[in-house]
């Protein structure tokens, strides 16, 4: 009879207790699935009277992680605290010192020292999991490290945030501002108080970090990627985005290149038909292209208790099981070097709105710089005519330009010399479109 996988879980909070709930729940279909039982023999949280409505009977509580991780009474510490430094970084390697697997839904953690916590688990020769970090309930993970396998993955992309996209899906659908789709998002509990980190790209950019590693064996270096959030995104340009077979969507892209893999966060126009685009509200989705697989996309809940308590239980299962991964998919010694970020030199095509001066002359002097810089159009739209200003003088137009693909640096340059002639009466807005 095997002896049972005794588990520590540091963090009771919305996934902690939502894991504890469904190792119970599951507990004897767990057990069948392994081979053997999994018992949870030791928690920690900060507050120990906290209400939680767990039944935590015969578990004792760990008021300090860190004892929790070193404890002889655990075989596997479960990391659900938060936070890329602190309590969570000091019991994670405190757990991976002592020899001991661990598994984790700690996107920050993991984007700033995945590096070293992959090592530290590969010198120790234990398990180091983070399904449930990226995607919450998505098996992203598992699907690029262990599903295709047997393919070379030219693109990964996804929708790796439920708050920008709900916030984008409103306004598109409903016509709402930003900052009203916002307030309802902070008041639904999808955004915190502080948002910057979500609508900025930056938690995208987290998940982006350790996704790119995965399929492109490179060192997780989340100061690799090149990151814009959604604040500049207006209802113009999604209404034109639906004019011309557009969505907006934030997406985190990593790419194989002849220079290496590009690695991105920003607003994005993806065609309306295709996969990724019917990926609306809080969903994530990810679509991952690949030489045998051809495309392939995963769409489900990134966040919430329960969908995030499915990856850890399943990181937990695996390790019932005795399954032990490379954290990255590659000997830590054959993961390369991460691109830095050159925006420059990435090749797409373009959504460019401009606020043109309607004086003669001005549509063939832009046209003519982007021909200039050999940047060709797939669609020139203009929005109507000049409405007058207050003092009768015409306002400017708005004009949607589609570029084919072009180069990054080329159209900068183009754009340039455009505002220079200064035809233009706002800064040009830029949106790259993704093919999908
Ligand atoms: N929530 C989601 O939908 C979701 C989705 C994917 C990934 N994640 C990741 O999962 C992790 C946990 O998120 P969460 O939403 O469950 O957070 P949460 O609800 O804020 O819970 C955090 C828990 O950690 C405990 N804790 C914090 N600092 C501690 C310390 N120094 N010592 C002991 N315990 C400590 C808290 O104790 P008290 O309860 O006593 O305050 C609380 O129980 C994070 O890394 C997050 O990024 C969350």
């Amino acid at each position: 009879m095997v002896s049972p996988l005794r588990v520590g879980v540091a963090g009771l909070g919305t996934v902690g207790a939502s894991v504890i709930r469904l190792l119970q729940r599951q507990d004897g279909a767990l057990t069948a699935r392994t081979g053997r039982a999994i018992r949870v023999t030791g928690v920690s949280a900060r507050d120990k009277a906290r209400e939680r409505g767990l039944d935590l009977a015969g578990v004792r509580f760990f008021d300090d992680p860190i004892d929790l991780a070193r404890s002889p009474d655990i075989d596997l510490f479960v990391e659900l605290m938060g936070g890329d430094e602190g309590a969570a970084r000091t019991a994670v390697e405190a757990a991976l010192g002592a020899g001991k697997s661990v598994v984790t839904a700690n996107k920050a953690l993991l984007a700033k020292h995945g590096l070293a916590l992959a090592a530290l688990a590969e010198e120790k020769h234990v398990a180091l999991a983070y399904e449930a970090s990226v995607a919450g309930g998505i098996p992203i993970v598992k699907t690029l490290r262990e599903g295709l396998a047997g393919n070379e993955i030219t693109r990964v992309y996804g929708i790796l945030n439920g708050t920008c996209n709900y916030i984008l899906s409103r306004m598109e659908l409903e016509g709402l501002s930003f900052e009203a789709c916002l307030k309802d998002a902070q008041r639904l509990g999808y955004a915190e108080a502080d948002p910057t980190f979500d609508i900025g790209g930056f938690d995208t950019a987290h998940k982006l970090a350790i996704l790119a590693s995965l399929a492109f064996g490179a060192k997780i270096d989340a100061d690799a990627i090149s990151i814009e959030g959604i604040e500049g995104v207006t209802l113009a340009d999604l209404k034109a985005a639906e004019e011309l077979g557009f969505r907006v969507k934030l997406l985190g892209v990593a790419q194989r290149t002849p220079h290496g893999v590009e690695q991105r966060v920003h607003p994005t126009m993806v065609r309306r038909t295709s996969s990724i685009a019917q990926v609306m509200g809080v969903l994530n989705a990810v679509t991952i292209d690949a030489d045998a697989v051809k495309e392939l996309t995963l769409v489900g809940p990134g966040a919430g208790g329960d969908a995030t308590a499915s990856a850890v239980v399943a990181d937990i299962a695996d390790i019932a099981r005795g399954v032990r991964s490379q954290p990255f998919g590659l000997p830590m010694a054959q993961l390369s070097a991460a691109r830095r970020p050159e925006m420059q030199r990435h090749e797409g095509g373009y959504y460019i709105r401009l606020a043109v001066h309607d004086r003669a002359g001005a549509f063939a002097a832009i046209a003519g710089r982007m021909a200039q810089r050999r940047i060709s159009l797939e669609s020139i739209m203009q929005k109507g005519l000049p409405e007058k200003g207050e003092n009768g003088a015409s306002s400017a137009v708005p004009v949607i330009l589609i570029t084919h693909a072009t180069s990054e640096k080329l159209l900068r340059e183009a754009l340039d010399d455009i505002v220079s002639d200064g035809f233009l009466a706002e800064k040009p807005q830029v949106i790259r479109i993704e093919r999908g």
